[in-house]
């Protein structure tokens, strides 16, 4: 989604606008543009597409100046080309904007009855007339930032320069986080402390509504009723944000091969393995007193909670009720002081998940979340907080977020079994040892890179792809067609494999590849069922099992990919590693941009 950078700077500051906007890219964007005040007065450069045709406009074209904002665009209103890149510029000001200003069309109709003329189709074109009409009726920029910001309805975040005020940015936060960095004799504004890493570890994070003056000395917070406020500076773990790919084609492959790291610093805050039980930790909801436990979530994540639903309800006895945040709110669903409404999000910042989690805050559930991002607007709202140790994902398609969010969940549902006085002292030492083993698993998993990589020769020729599953597979089976929707634009879809015969049965044929996600479980025999009946329609049949589901089988495959024995809980943790490794590698025969996939971004701050 969109990324601001704004820079009050001591030196150029347009190769700095673009190192933050580079920082940005793992968001997803489809064009980018900057500003800059030279002897203040506006310059701006915007280019379509990736970031490295801007740079090479700047090269022909140097914009000077100490002062500019930086955007990467995800087109919302209007297509991605240049005309609709930000900034936006009208008369003294030039603004980039991440969001929607939902009230747009109002807007832009009455401007355009005073002879405002338009240039691109965007939202944020009102917000550059709104100013520079107010700046032209007199006000300072601070008073018209004033008087615009009640106008606009909807979620975003501004930052915007002003000409002839070369110590001068505005920022402001409705929705979509902003962080400010406070340098030595500089200031910044950005879209998150990644972006801000090479400048500062100094952050100070706008709070919904706030709005703020920099100049390279100070920065003035005012809240949504217009009062002065303070907002407390930190250090962030920025500096940590300085990611490079190392020895690896791309993040997702480096990020995919440290699972069995990130999975195990995700255990060991919940696990004590060394003693085998469940650790004590703050903040925890008392589920004793709980009946239900809602996950409203996006993507990724949602599936994530779709494997919990199995662990919260047949270890905790909570009975369990998920769906997908944008959906949630319009059931209305009956909530009360008995449920937990639990929300899983990597970055902290997606929208429908936050507009869920607000929700239920005010139908006076208690709120919890796991997520990843320990600064992020969801860590900082909810009342308990389960991180996961993932580190920063910067490939769009998630993978080890989800495999830390599945640890996180199973360590979360192993603490609620035994609190509730449904597991045994001998059974969570079991399930603890069971989870201390998947870091190990993980790396036996991602051994079959090299088996998988030939394998997906025959998949990168698909034009559909169906995945099944049965039981906590099921889940895995819908975040393996996910993982090969986003990255390789092939055609797939996930389903329980019991559901076969009532629909996509109707699919299969001889041209069908069909992964099936078949650890040998209680459900497993079921699953080999529905093998049967894809082979006997010809259907090209991957399987994806363990050493004793390979040796029970009698279905004929087109490949068998065999993981070791695992416990029944470390399953859907370590089977999630070749559905996301297939994903990969036909995208990676097929050429398409893995880390950045076409029309996605990876923090989705608009509903
Ligand atoms: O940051 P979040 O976990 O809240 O993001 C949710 C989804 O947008 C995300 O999981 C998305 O589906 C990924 N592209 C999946 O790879």
């Amino acid at each position: 989604m969109c990324g601001i950078i704004g820079i009050l700077g001591t030196r150029p500051v347009a190769p700095l606008l673009v190192d933050g906007l580079k920082r940005l890219e793992y968001r997803g964007y489809d064009s980018a543009g900057i500003a800059t005040l030279e002897n203040g007065h506006l310059t701006r450069l915007r280019a379509e597409g990736k970031l490295v045709r801007l740079e090479k406009k700047l090269a022909a074209q140097p914009l000077a100046g100490h002062t500019g904002i930086g955007h990467t665009r995800w087109a919302t209103h209007g297509v991605p080309v240049e005309r609709n890149a930000h900034p936006h510029m009208s008369g003294r000001v030039a603004v980039v904007h991440n969001g929607i200003v939902e009230n747009f069309a109002e807007l832009r109709a009455q401007l355009q009855e005073k002879g405002y003329k338009f240039e691109s189709e965007t939202d944020t074109e009102v917000i550059a007339h709104l100013v520079s009409e107010a700046l032209a009726g007199g006000k300072t920029p601070v008073e018209a930032m004033r008087a615009v910001l009640p106008c606009l309805r909807g979620a975003f975040a501004l930052a915007l320069v002003f000409e002839g005020e070369e110590d001068l940015l505005i920022a402001a936060r409705q929705g979509p986080p902003l962080a400010i960095g406070h340098g030595k004799g500089e200031m910044y504004v950005g879209s998150d402390a990644i972006a801000l890493a090479p400048f500062t570890d100094t952050v100070s994070y706008l709070e919904d509504g706030d709005w703020v003056v920099l100049t390279r000395r100070s920065a003035t917070v005012y809240d949504a009723d217009g009062k002065q406020v303070n907002r407390a500076k930190k250090k962030s773990s920025g500096s940590a944000f300085l990611v490079s790919r190392g020895n690896h084609r791309h993040f997702m492959h480096k990020e995919m091969f440290e699972q069995p790291e990130t999975v195990a610093h995700t255990l060991a805050h919940y696990l004590d393995l060394a003693k085998g039980t469940v650790r004590k930790l703050g903040n925890t909801p008392d589920w004793k007193a709980l009946s239900r436990i809602s996950f409203a979530c996006c993507g990724t994540a949602y599936y994530s909670t779709l494997v919990a639903r199995y662990w919260f309800e047949s270890l905790a006895g909570l009975s369990v009720d998920h769906d997908v945040a944008s959906e949630f709110r319009y059931r209305e669903p009956p909530l009360d002081e008995d449920t937990l409404a639990l929300f899983v999000s990597q970055s902290g910042e997606t929208a429908d998940t936050l507009a869920c989690l607000r929700y239920c805050q005010q139908s006076g559930c208690k709120t919890g979340v796991v997520v990843n991002v320990a600064e992020s607007t969801m860590a900082r709202e909810a009342d308990s907080v389960f991180p996961t140790l993932a580190g920063p994902e910067i490939g769009v398609a998630s993978t080890k977020a989800f495999t830390a969010q599945l640890a996180a969940l199973a360590s979360l549902a192993v603490m609620a079994g035994r609190a509730r006085g449904k597991i045994k002292a001998r059974q969570e030492e079991e399930l603890v040892r069971a989870l201390g083993e998947v870091p190990r698993y993980l790396a036996q998993a991602l051994k079959l890179e090299d088996t998988i990589g030939k394998l997906c020769r025959h998949l990168m020729t698909a034009q559909h792809v169906l995945y099944l599953g049965r039981g906590t597979a099921c889940p895995v089976a819908l975040e393996g067609a996910l993982k090969l929707k986003e990255l390789s634009y092939i055609h797939a879809e996930g389903y329980a494999a019991g559901e076969l015969k009532h629909g996509p049965i109707a699919l299969v044929d001889e041209d069908m590849p069909v992964i099936v996600v078949a650890p040998h479980d209680r459900w497993f025999e079921k699953t080999v069922s529905n093998m049967q009946e894809v082979a006997a329609r010809g259907g090209r049949i991957i399987l994806i099992t363990d050493k004793r589901g390979a040796a029970a089988v009698s279905v004929k495959t087109l490949a068998t990919l065999v993981l070791p024995d695992v416990p029944e809980i470390a399953a859907p943790i370590v089977y999630s590693v070749p559905v996301q490794l297939i994903a990969y590698h036909t995208a990676v025969l097929l050429g398409t941009d893995v880390d950045q996939p076409r029309n996605l971004a990876k923090s989705v701050t608009v509903e």
